[in-house]
């Protein structure tokens, strides 16, 4: 499997997205972050925001939704035309029907655990989605510590992914740096977002293929 950098553009200059999307080109997708400043503390942008970066980015979009009522908001990033959808179990009534939806508007879905959530509810409704986000930090802030607690859950859905045969992604966000990119890899991640660790380097894009190296080396899949 081969290992996918997502840089999180959280840590980016948000008065230059476009020289911003720039200088990580060579990235698998671009990681957007919806934050609605009450399903976390903090607040980015909304929908307008990311219909134009959709339409800046030669690259994927990978959207992040940390917001409330996502049952009835989700729908709308799908129809923009991101790659992918990720919303949080925690803030879903109807998990099952909300992936079915963004698919149907032509994303793919993935479901998020903050770190105190059971991986349970996902194990069991595994066919549904076409990612699993596993945040290795609790959702709201860069920069913050990875949390290597978080990678039983990892593996655990990496044996059940393999063990039915799906085509499943597994997204690890926060704290990832060539530390713990290893670690997550040979957990069995394969889907990696870094923001800090990207944005920091003067050169984005040679920190992007050596996450992709270090990660590609510790792949457990
Ligand atoms: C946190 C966000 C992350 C964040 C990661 O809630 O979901 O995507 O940008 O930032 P780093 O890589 O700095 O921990
Ligand atoms: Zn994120």
């Amino acid at each position: 499997m081969t290992a996918h950098i997502h840089p999180s553009i959280l840590s980016a200059d948000f008065a230059n997205f476009q020289s911003e999307f720039e200088s990580i080109s060579s990235a698998d997708a671009i990681h957007v972050d919806v934050m609605d400043g009450h399903f976390v503390p903090n607040l980015t942008f909304g929908l307008p925001v990311v219909k134009r970066l959709v339409e800046i980015s030669k690259l994927p979009i990978d959207v992040h939704l940390m917001i409330e009522n996502v049952d009835d908001l989700a729908v709308s990033y799908a129809e923009t035309g991101a790659s992918s959808i990720t919303f949080h179990q925690e803030a879903s009534k109807a998990p099952i029907e909300l992936a079915r939806k963004i698919k149907a508007a032509g994303s793919k879905a993935a479901i998020a655990l903050k770190p105190g959530t059971s991986l349970d509810f996902a194990l069991d409704n595994l066919s549904e989605f076409d990612m699993l986000l596993i945040m290795t930090v609790e959702p709201g802030f860069g920069g913050q510590p990875f949390m290597p607690e978080m990678m039983s859950k990892v593996e655990r859905a990496r044996s059940e992914i393999q063990r039915l045969g799906l085509d499943i992604r597994i997204q690890v966000d926060g704290g990832i740096d060539e530390k713990s990119i290893s670690v997550s890899a040979s957990a069995g991640a394969d889907t990696f977002v870094a923001g800090s660790s990207i944005f920091s380097k003067s050169d984005r894009n040679e920190q992007i293929v050596l996450l992709r190296e270090i990660a590609n080396r510790f792949s457990s899949n």
